[in-house]
């Protein structure tokens, strides 16, 4: 049987529409309390024995325009003192780097994310890098990634991240579409974006770009033409399906009618299956949320493969997926009042959630949304039970449904299980019937 047969067969029978997003991402952390934050420096004061190697993630919140679309809570750069915000930004990683907790954790990647580090000069961001070095335990391998923006990301500065010893690119590519380029006010236009692309990949530098589905007025043909370009371009692809997001410039615009809405909810599922299709038909892998990947080293990636057991360190205004074991937080998004709380010596974390023990089980469970396997024996371990005596009445539902497999070792999504993944870690949410 064909590869894309077994994905158009019955998925619309499934569930009614498809979610995107698992349970238990940022925007459900509560408000940190006094309680909250004095727990997790009792945390932070203790070894961490989870054998996993982490990320480490600090973000430059900071752009030099506002895409419209764009949930990400960044400060325009003319508004930013660049060099006290990475002064900083260089206190609350050393507030971490004296913890115990952090002392005794080995790091494999170093990942500037944001926001638009590519904002900051060359010399910057090596900079920036090197402090991490020096402060943090590096793994023997270890990977470096940068992200940036065709709009920053002068040839020169790619010159010398490449030859800094720089990985991957991570850039937001969104579509080589021009004609959404213009409307989402993206302000270079796809022949900058690849011309950036081209660069680095003659560097020899991993690229991993961002694409956009289901954006207002974007036809099939145009999504079809950003995946062909992006697979000519020989990049990684993290796929988004557009989420429009109250308080953004692109919510107005389709309020007021300068927009079209986007697709339906079918729409939307036809486009991921386009991409899906193409993409695995041109030898990529899914791997992850919605990457797709050519590159060995990316589906190990440990920050990815250990979750939730794992950790991401991320400091920095507005970062939001940190975690480090049952502690999640997400930081100060205002750049001032998060510059103000450094200051004063404290975590300018705002929001922290810390996971019971049956959180942490259904966070396990939401291993499948990211297309891994649910080992058994580390579920025995970690919790002296297995997940078909906590989570019965699901996993046959899943597996009646034909989207999970079940063995003696392990659990696993079928391929059909891949379209429906969010649908499938939603199954372990708490108060799911
Ligand atoms: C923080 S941005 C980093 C990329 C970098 N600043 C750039 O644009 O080159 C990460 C990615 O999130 C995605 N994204 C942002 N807003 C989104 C939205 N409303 N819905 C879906 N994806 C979104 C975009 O693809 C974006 O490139
Ligand atoms: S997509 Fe990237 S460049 Fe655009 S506003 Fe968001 S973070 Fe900034």
């Amino acid at each position: 049987m064909k590869k894309s047969s077994i994905l158009e067969k019955g998925t619309s029978e499934v569930y009614d529409s498809r979610e995107n997003w698992p349970p238990y991402t940022y925007r459900d952390y509560p408000d940190i309390k006094p309680e909250t934050y004095e727990a997790f420096m009792k945390f932070l004061d203790t070894e961490n024995t989870s054998g996993r190697l982490m990320e480490l993630q600090p973000w430059i919140s900071v752009c030099d325009s506002r895409c419209a679309f764009c949930y990400f809570p960044t400060t325009a750069t003319s508004k930013v003192k660049i060099e006290l915000y990475l002064e900083l930004l260089k206190k609350e990683l050393e507030m971490y780097a004296k913890t115990k907790y952090v002392k005794t954790s080995v790091f494999d990647e170093i990942v500037l994310g944001g926001g638009t580090p590519s904002v900051l000069a060359a010399e910057q961001m090596i900079g920036l890098i090197d402090f991490c070095k020096a402060r943090f335990n590096i793994n023997k391998e270890y990977f470096i990634k940068v992200t940036g923006s065709s709009k920053t990301l002068a040839l020169k500065k790619i010159d010398k991240l490449a030859e800094y010893g720089v990985y991957q690119m991570d850039m937001g590519a969104q579509t080589f579409d021009d004609k959404l380029r213009k409307m989402l006010c993206l302000p270079d236009n796809a022949a900058d974006v690849e011309k950036a692309i081209r660069h680095a990949r003659k560097l020899n530098l991993c690229v991993c770009v961002d694409i956009m589905y289901n954006l207002p007025g974007q036809t099939m043909e145009s999504w079809i033409s950003t995946l062909k370009k992006a697979i000519e371009l020989d990049v990684e692809i993290d796929t988004y399906s557009l989420h429009v997001d109250p308080g953004t410039p692109l919510e107005k615009m389709i309020k007021t009618g300068v927009s079209p809405p986007p697709g339906d909810a079918e729409y939307e599922k036809q486009m991921y299956l386009t991409a899906y299709k193409m993409l695995t038909e041109a030898g990529y892998k899914a791997v992850g949320h919605d990457r797709f990947s050519r590159v060995e080293w990316h589906m190990r990636e440990n920050c990815l493969n250990g979750w939730p057991w794992g950790g991401i360190l991320t400091t920095g205004a507005g970062c939001f997926m940190g975690y480090l074991q049952r502690f999640s937080y997400s930081n100060l998004e205002n750049i001032n009042d998060y510059m103000a709380t450094v200051k004063t010596g404290k975590l300018p974390i705002s929001k922290l959630s810390e996971s019971t023990t049956e959180d942490m089980m259904r966070r396990t469970m939401t291993r499948l949304y990211l297309r891994l396997p649910v080992s058994k024996e580390e579920f025995m371990q970690k919790f002296g039970t297995t997940p078909e005596k906590v989570f019965p009445k699901q996993l046959q539902k899943l597996k009646d449904k034909g989207l999970i497999e079940i063995d003696d070792k392990e659990i696993r999504i079928t391929k059909l299980g891949e379209i429906w993944k969010g649908n499938i870690a939603w199954e372990f949410a708490p108060n799911q019937s």
